[in-house]
Order: C-alpha cells, then sequence, then structure tokens
C-alpha cells in the first residue's frame, strides 16, 4: 500500500521552488510523481542543509519537527550523513533530481524501459522512478550497507518495491542488465565500463561530473551497437564524487623543482570561471589545485598537485607584479605547462562554456573529449 501524500501545501511549496528554479513549469508526468512521493518519508531526523558559508546547519525532527518538515519540502540538498568530517551521503536537490529526469526524455526511450540508478541514499529518486515508469523498472545500487538497509526500507515504508542492491555501483549490476537507462547520482571522472556494457545500443546514461580541478556539469551519453557511448556536458549539478572501495592512496609528491617564470596569472585558471575550469578539469587528467594565502611562501600561492602521481607545481604571485609569476614544477608531468596549454586552447576556442563539451567513450574505454567551436567539433 502506498504511503499517505505529502502534506498538501508543503508539496505545492516544493513544486513552486523547483518550477521557478528551472524557468519553467515541470512537466504533468514528473509533476504528479513529485505530488506522489513524500521527500519527508525517505529522511531520517537530523539532516544538515548548507549554511551559505561552506558550513552546514543542523536540522533535528525530534527538537524542531516545523523546521525539519520545512527543510524536508525545500528545493535544497540535505546532508544525511558525514564521514570524517566529510558529506558522504544526501538526499539532492528536487530541481537537479528533475533536471537530471528531463534530461533522460524518458519517453523517447522504448516501452517497457529498465532504470539502473546508482546511489540509492535516501531512496527518494528511485521512488521517484518507480513512480514514473513501474517498481519492475528500477534496480537501484548503494555502496554503503547501512545506507542500502535504510533506503529500501523508507522505499518500502512509502510502498515502493524497486531491486535494491548493495554493492559498488561501478561494477553495475549484470543480473538485471542489460539496462535502457543508467542515472547516477553521484559524480564520475571517467565512465565505469560496466555502465556501458550493462547499457542496451541506442539507451541512455546520465550522470554528473567531477575533475581534480572542478566538480561540476551532468554527462548525457547514448551508447551505440560497437561499444561506444557519446554525447554532451550540461551545465547544471555539482554531486558528491563516487566512492571507490580499494582506491589506491594518491603517490606522494616527489622530486627536485624546476623554476621558471609564467605571465598566466592563477586567477585565471582556478579564480572562479567555471567554464574555464572545467575544459582545463576535462583536458588536464587528474590536476587538482589548492590556494595558500598563509603567506609562508609568498603572498599568495597556487598549489597544483597530481592525484594520480607525484608531480606538482606552486604558482608564486609576490603581491606586486599581475603580469609574471614564480613557478616550481616537479615531477615526471609538468603539470603548470600542461594547464597553461590547456587555458591557451580555451582562449583560441573561444572561452567555450561547460555545455560546449562533450565526451566519446569508445569501446576499449577511451575516453576523448570534444569541444565545439565556430560550427565545428574539436576533439582534444
Ligand atoms: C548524493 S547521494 C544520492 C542521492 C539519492 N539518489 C537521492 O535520492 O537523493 C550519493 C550516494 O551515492 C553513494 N555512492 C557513492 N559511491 C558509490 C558506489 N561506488 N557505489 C554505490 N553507491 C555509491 C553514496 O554512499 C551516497 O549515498
Amino acid at each position: 500500500m502506498r504511503a499517505p501524500a505529502a502534506p498538501t501545501a508543503h508539496i505545492q511549496q516544493l513544486l513552486d521552488e523547483v518550477n521557478q528554479f528551472l524557468g519553467h513549469p515541470i512537466p504533468p508526468a514528473l509533476e504528479r510523481a513529485l505530488r506522489t512521493v513524500p521527500r519527508h518519508l525517505f529522511l531520517p531526523d537530523r539532516i544538515w542543509r548548507s549554511d551559505g558559508q561552506g558550513g552546514y546547519d543542523l536540522c533535528d525532527r525530534t527538537t524542531e519537527p516545523e523546521r525539519w518538515l520545512d527543510a524536508a519540502y525545500s528545493d535544497a540538498s540535505l546532508v544525511t550523513q558525514f564521514t570524517d568530517g566529510l558529506p558522504t551521503s544526501s538526499a539532492s536537490m528536487p530541481s537537479m533530481v528533475l533536471r537530471t529526469l528531463l534530461l533522460a526524455d524518458l519517453h523517447t526511450l522504448s516501452r517497457p524501459l529498465t532504470v539502473a540508478e546508482m546511489g540509492t541514499a535516501t531512496g527518494f529518486n528511485a521512488a521517484l522512478l518507480c513512480a514514473l515508469l513501474g517498481d519492475q523498472a528500477v534496480t537501484t545500487i548503494e555502496l554503503d550497507a547501512a545506507l542500502a538497509k535504510a533506503g529500501k526500507s523508507n522505499l518500502s515504508a512509502a510502498g515502493y518495491t524497486p531491486t535494491s542492491v548493495c554493492g559498488d555501483a561501478a561494477e553495475g549490476w549484470p543480473d538485471r542488465a542489460p539496462y535502457d537507462l543508467i542515472l547516477a547520482t553521484f559524480s564520475v571522472d571517467r565512465l565505469p565500463p560496466a555502465w556501458a556494457a550493462q547499457t542496451v545500443p541506442g539507451g541512455r546514461i546520465l550522470t554528473p561530473w567531477n575533475s581534480a580541478w572542478c566538480c561540476y556539469g551532468t554527462l548525457a551519453l547514448t551508447t551505440h551497437r560497437d561499444g561506444s557511448a557519446r554525447g554532451r556536458f550540461h551545465a547544471f549539478a555539482s554531486y558528491m564524487p563516487m566512492r571507490r572501495p580499494g582506491a589506491p592512496e594518491p603517490a606522494p609528491m616527489d622530486g627536485v623543482p624546476r623554476t621558471a617564470t609564467s605571465t598566466l596569472t592563477p586567477w585565471a585558471v582556478a579564480g572562479g570561471d567555471l567554464n574555464a575550469e572545467f575544459h582545463i578539469g576535462l583536458t588536464v587528467p587528474g590536476a587538482s589545485f589548492a590556494w595558500d594565502t598563509s603567506g609562508d611562501h609568498a603572498p599568495v600561492r597556487l598549489e597544483v598537485a597530481d592525484t594520480t602521481g607525484p608531480s606538482w607545481a606552486t604558482v608564486d604571485y609576490d603581491g606586486h607584479h599581475s603580469d609574471r609569476f614564480t613557478v616550481a614544477q616537479a615531477g615526471p608531468r609538468r603539470l603548470w605547462e600542461e594547464i597553461e596549454a590547456a587555458y591557451e586552447r580555451w582562449l583560441t576556442l573561444s572561452r567555450p562554456s561547460v555545455d560546449q563539451h562533450g565526451l566519446i567513450v569508445d569501446a576499449t574505454g577511451t575516453h576523448t573529449p570534444w569541444v565545439e567551436a565556430a560550427g565545428r567539433k574539436h576533439t582534444v
């Protein structure tokens, strides 16, 4: 039996916020799903909202039931679990969930549909999929055993019985494959090979994207008979990264640095220009950055590291000259030169936005990014 609908005023408030954020009313089928699946039934008693300043604000149902219910029906991502001080699970922002479902173009896929959702967490998104497509169509996979159990029990309490699996979504779930749609709710920096292998030709893979440089964007791929998956990025969503059980520790930074002077200001590549940062992240794999404003080494230093190896670079601003910066680079990669080349390419291509970028993943797993500029696709 389905659980009772959400409080009408709250659900209307959520719908209004979602429609306002998306800039248009969501289609009737999605509106029906949102009205049928009561979000509060999927949330634990303790949830955290962003405080807008890099921290989190606790809402506890036992002490503040009204505030907790307001949060449940706000168009906000709600953190439900921290590990070592970092958020490791959440109920995604409803407008992002719905925007991803819109991107899935469910009505263009042949029926009956099968969908694998990667990252069950609370089960809310899986419940929306069940409301849209029927319980039989949906498989949902969660890595964390306690979350998988809670997600399954939330789904069942709300009256939904998809196939709920505890496992590593990077491996997919071959027992129910092939899928018409794979929909991830954590971000990846490479397409796990199992996802293309477990999707029917002509099917779709939707996943939030991250790179070590920039966590942003949603990748929408179509699978093909030759085993490839091809598609483009869309300029929305920033999701927590996929957890990788047994992933090796990053290599320690190493090497004797060579120094040089650069005319590229570090603020151009790491100062908040999302389009530039996205391009660099996509085309300089493994490069990450952190600002050091302690003044210990220079008035301002940009630290660049290779998350896949020992290479590193630093770029120092001396507090006076904004046209030349002191660079030190060490290790097998010349990381700052790679960043300079990527930024130069981004300028030459007329500063493409996130949604002018795309990706081809061939049957061997080789990733080839492309950029659309002046009516042509340039592979990188
Ligand atoms: C943002 S939450 C998912 C939101 C959720 N689907 C909803 O309905 O709002 C991301 C979830 O992905 C899970 N996750 C991360 N890496 C995973 C992996 N390798 N396999 C399965 N689940 C994973 C996390 O434990 C977390 O619960």
